[in-house]
């Protein structure tokens, strides 16, 4: 799904994504103990910036790989990664893809594990490539309901539009950005592809959306990455202006003069294979 239409955006605004992720992304990558020369798979890793920050904790002797499906996305990850010999990238599903068994001592995601058609299959594919005993963590939405930054300028949209529906993607109970929103899920998930010891923690924070230091700013990112843009994607050009109004409208109450922060409410899973 991001192969065809978020990941061109996520390209263009990747500075403004990683101002907004990188909190929740480190915090995650907290919890695995790297040594130097560990290796890392970083699962959806996008633009890159996980990828350096990997890089950083395994040092010159290690080896970070960034799987993702995503061609562009990939592009702009092998502009930043250019000076870092140990770390490579792979364009790949990472539910199908044969990766070599045993080869990581950990696998990270900041956002990237929630997409796969069949979660179980993809992550006992993650799994195998992992060490026995390797260590996985990761960071991944809690409902829309908790993510202001999400759930206000979608509803926004969605009183403009006449369908009233969001898209099937944005729903709980689908692949997408909020399939990993029930603890109860991650752990049938993990459990069934063989994973041992899963916590999964609460992180709870305000985010400083798209980066976003004045409300035009944080219109025009939410207009071409998250929910609200992906709900009106396919919208009609002449409802543009209305839409862009009602985003204003849900965004305008969280700016101030150190930008737009809305809170937002994450899990860090982690486990061990
Ligand atoms: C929300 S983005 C997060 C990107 C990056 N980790 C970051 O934090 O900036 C989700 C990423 O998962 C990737 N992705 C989705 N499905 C995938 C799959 N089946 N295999 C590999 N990557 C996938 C997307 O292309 C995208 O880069």
């Amino acid at each position: 799904m991001f192969r065809e239409r978020g990941g061109a955006a996520w390209t263009l605004l990747q500075e403004q994504t990683d101002l907004q992720l990188d909190p929740l992304g480190r915090a995650a990558m907290a919890k695995l103990i790297l040594s130097p020369g560990a290796r890392v798979l970083d699962v959806g890793c996008g633009c890159g910036q996980t990828l350096l920050e990997l890089a950083e904790r395994v040092g010159p002797t290690g080896h970070v790989l960034g799987i993702d499906i995503s061609e562009p996305m990939l592009a702009r990850a092998a502009e930043r990664i250019a000076t870092s010999p140990e770390i490579s990238l792979l364009c790949a599903n990472a539910q199908t893809h044969p990766l070599p068994i045993g080869r990581f001592d950990a696998l990270y995601s900041r956002f990237g594990v929630m997409f796969f058609e069949d979660s179980r299959a993809a992550f006992t594919n993650l799994r195998r490539a992992l060490r026995p005993g390797g260590q996985l963590a990761f960071v991944c939405w809690q409902h829309p309901s908790r993510n202001p930054w999400a759930d206000l300028p979608l509803q926004g949209v969605m009183q403009v539009l006449p369908a009233h529906t969001p898209p099937a993607f944005l729903s709980a109970d689908s692949p997408g950005p909020f399939y990993f929103s029930s603890e109860e899920r991650v752990r049938g998930v993990l459990a069934a592809a063989g994973f041992a010891d899963v916590a999964i923690a609460p992180l709870e924070m305000p985010i400083h959306v798209g980066g976003a230091m004045t409300l035009e700013q944080g219109v025009a990112y939410c207009c071409q990455i998250g929910p609200a843009a992906r709900a009106m994607a396919d919208a009609a050009q002449e409802l543009r202006p209305a839409l862009e109004s009602a985003i204003s409208a849900a965004l305008a109450p969280f700016v101030s003069a150190r930008g737009l922060w809305m809170d937002a409410a994450a899990f860090v899973v982690t486990a061990r294979g």
